[in-house]
């Protein structure tokens, strides 16, 4: 048996509680980790709300990425030994004690980290890799608007994409969020609650617009964001947080030829994720460790305090991740 956080229904952080539950078993190709510390994701709050459904065969407690201790493998496991520090993404099962990760998927812990260090990567800095560079294909010398650029995923998007040789654009709700995003490597930033970002980014651009938007926001967003594009422009759309359903004038789309791009990597394949993984540990793993790249955390909770965790990201209050130490 283990400790986790568990669900007594749908809805806000009070469904949270910890629990005693079984503990997950290894696969043939999987590592049991000690959980030291897991990290929130947006996600987290729409799967506790009811609105996301588990992908088949993973853990129905919330959790995406995880760090701790190797205390048990699977027969076909290479390459790790019991008390190995390991970080990486796993299909859910991060809020707990132990959890099981594809040893594929699993990344040994530089000695200079702490487990809050490594829990802080895995999510944000793939997504951000995947969505801007092996999808949206960004090149250097290129421009990039990064749309909630104090989310998780819009701190490593700043950091990868400056690191990258792009020019960074980035909107925010608040003045400090864009003071931060800026020390990040952000050139500017919009704060939309203030202006409009396609006014502003046409003036930052002296009227060029960007190469490639990466967009958390949805429908509200859509038409603006088609307007900000450059001839062959990029949209990469990761996240709905202002909604799904809108309407556009496609003819924007053919005039530019522009390419609208969409994913979501929890449901993706065990081997799309190990590809995913790879993906990082060649381009960002070695530029992390190095220290040229820094996960942001804003606050640390012990996994007790999953609710206040909750509420904290809820109300907008995060610039980079949140932390949960088990
Ligand atoms: N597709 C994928 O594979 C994938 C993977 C990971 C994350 N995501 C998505 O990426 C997004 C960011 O995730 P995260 O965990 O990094 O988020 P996060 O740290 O919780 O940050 C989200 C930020 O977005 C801003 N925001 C919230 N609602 C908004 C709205 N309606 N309009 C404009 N800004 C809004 C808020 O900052 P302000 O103070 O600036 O408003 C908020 O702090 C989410 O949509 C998430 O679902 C997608």
């Amino acid at each position: 048996m283990m400790k986790a956080v568990t669900r007594s229904g749908d809805g806000g952080p009070e469904v949270l509680q910890i629990d005693e539950v079984p503990a997950p078993h290894p696969t043939e190709t999987q590592l049991l980790v000690d959980v030291r510390a897991t990290a929130l994701n947006r996600v987290d709050l729409i799967q506790r709300r009811g609105g996301y459904p588990v992908p088949l065969g993973e853990s129905e407690i919330l959790g995406l990425e995880i760090a701790g201790t190797v205390t048990e493998m699977g027969t076909d496991v290479t390459g790790f030994e019991k008390g190995d520090p390991v970080f990486g993404l796993v299909g859910g099962g991060g809020y707990a004690e132990k959890a099981v990760i594809d040893y594929r998927m699993a990344m040994v812990i530089p000695d200079e980290w702490s487990f809050e260090h490594a829990a802080a990567i895995p999510e944000v800095f793939f997504t951000a890799n995947e969505n801007i560079f092996t999808l949206a294909r960004l090149a250097a010398g290129e421009t990039i608007l990064i749309h909630a650029g104090g989310s998780g995923v819009g701190t490593a998007g700043i950091q990868i994409a400056r690191r990258a040789g792009a020019r960074v654009f980035v909107t925010a709700g608040t003045t400090d969020k864009i003071d931060r995003c800026v020390a990040l490597g952000a050139i500017a930033g919009i704060n939309y609650k203030q202006a409009d970002f396609v006014t502003e980014i046409e003036r930052l651009t002296d009227g060029n617009g960007v190469d490639v938007v990466l967009d958390f926001i949805g429908a509200p967003y859509l038409a603006r964001n088609l307007q900000i594009l450059k001839t062959r422009g990029r949209l990469s759309q990761v996240g709905l947080m202002g909604g799904s359903t809108t309407e556009i004038d496609l003819g924007v789309v053919m005039r530019k030829r522009l390419q609208i791009i969409g994913s979501v990597m929890r449901p993706q394949s065990l081997e799309e994720k190990i590809a995913i993984t790879q993906r990082f540990v060649e381009r960002w793993l070695p530029e992390l460790k190095a220290g040229k790249l820094q996960p942001v955390i804003d606050t640390v909770f012990p996994l007790a305090q999953a609710r206040e965790a909750h509420t904290y990201m809820e109300d907008n209050r995060n610039f980079g991740k949140i932390i949960l130490t088990v």
